[in-house]
């Protein structure tokens, strides 16, 4: 049965992800530094096949044994491991810099690396990354935001590289998501009413809507689609959304007539 790697498989929009791969009918392989069990049971729960492996995405070596040992040939691969480290550059010590980049950058590198050869060999495949909104904008931290601009730029560099060896790859910007990477930050009522007041959809997003983004750019609906970027924020960096302030301006103009 053909394959479909996940990073970041044990939790949040890496584990919607998995979910989503294998209703469509992939074997799942879960890479995760952490423990995929929950995943992979959620996956056989569901009447899915699913294969965990402890890997961390920055060793090389310990990725091309993965790579060497998974279930089935590799169509699809969803880089979807990252971390972040929320401080101003001035705050960030070279070494905090160095990992978030390492995790969020050269992970998805080192695992284009190992998976490319074998999805070509199997005949193509399509390869989605998650990137961030972060990568768009100046809303961020800026060793996680430089990262994520990274991995927009990779994504574009390597449509035209990977389309002869009948490989797409598209990557998706999640805005704020329930997950592991968050939970402290929206725990704070503060911070999570503000964040929601500049979602003109009026909600934080759940790692399925990312993950629905990702079955579709992975899947045969987006056969023509190769070197994109799709933004699933619930509208949050299309606008400045100016909340009351926006009430306030439209009845206004329609009082002025
Ligand atoms: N949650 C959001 O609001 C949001 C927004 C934009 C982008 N993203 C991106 O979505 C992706 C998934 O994150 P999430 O939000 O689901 O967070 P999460 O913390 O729930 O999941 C991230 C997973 O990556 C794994 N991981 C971390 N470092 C690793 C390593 N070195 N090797 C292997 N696995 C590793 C973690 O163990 C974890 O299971 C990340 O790339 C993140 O930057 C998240």
């Amino acid at each position: 049965m053909d394959c479909a790697v996940v990073t970041g498989a044990a939790s949040g929009i890496g584990r919607a992800c998995a979910l989503r791969l294998a209703e469509s009918g992939f074997t799942v392989a879960l890479l995760d530094v952490g423990d995929a069990g929950e995943t992979r049971r959620l996956v056989e729960e569901r009447g899915g096949t699913a294969a965990g492996f402890a890997v961390d995405v920055t060793d090389e070596a310990a990725v091309a044994g993965v790579v060497g040992r998974l279930p089935g040939p590799p169509r699809v691969l969803v880089n979807a491991a990252g971390i972040i480290i929320r401080k101003k550059l001035l705050e960030t010590s070279v070494q905090e810099w160095r990992r978030v980049v390492d995790v969020n950058l050269t992970g998805y590198f080192v695992l284009l690396r190992q998976v490319i050869p074998a999805m070509a060999a199997a005949g193509g495949g399509s390869i989605v990354q998650i990137a961030s909104i972060a990568g768009h904008t100046g809303y961020g931290f800026s060793s996680y935001t430089a990262a994520k601009g990274g991995v927009l730029a990779l994504t574009r560099q390597l449509a035209a590289e990977l389309a002869e060896q009948g490989i797409r790859i598209n990557s998706v910007s999640p805005g704020v998501v329930h997950s592991g990477l968050n939970r402290d930050t929206l725990g704070n009522e503060v911070i999570r009413s503000a964040t929601v007041g500049n979602i003109p959809l009026g909600r934080i997003g759940e790692p399925d809507d990312i993950a629905k983004v990702v079955a579709f750019l992975a899947g045969p609906d987006a056969a023509f689609v190769t070197g994109a970027d799709l933004v699933a924020d619930g509208g949050m960096i299309s606008t400045i959304h100016w909340g009351k302030a926006g009430g306030e301006l439209h009845s206004f103009h329609s009082r002025e007539g």
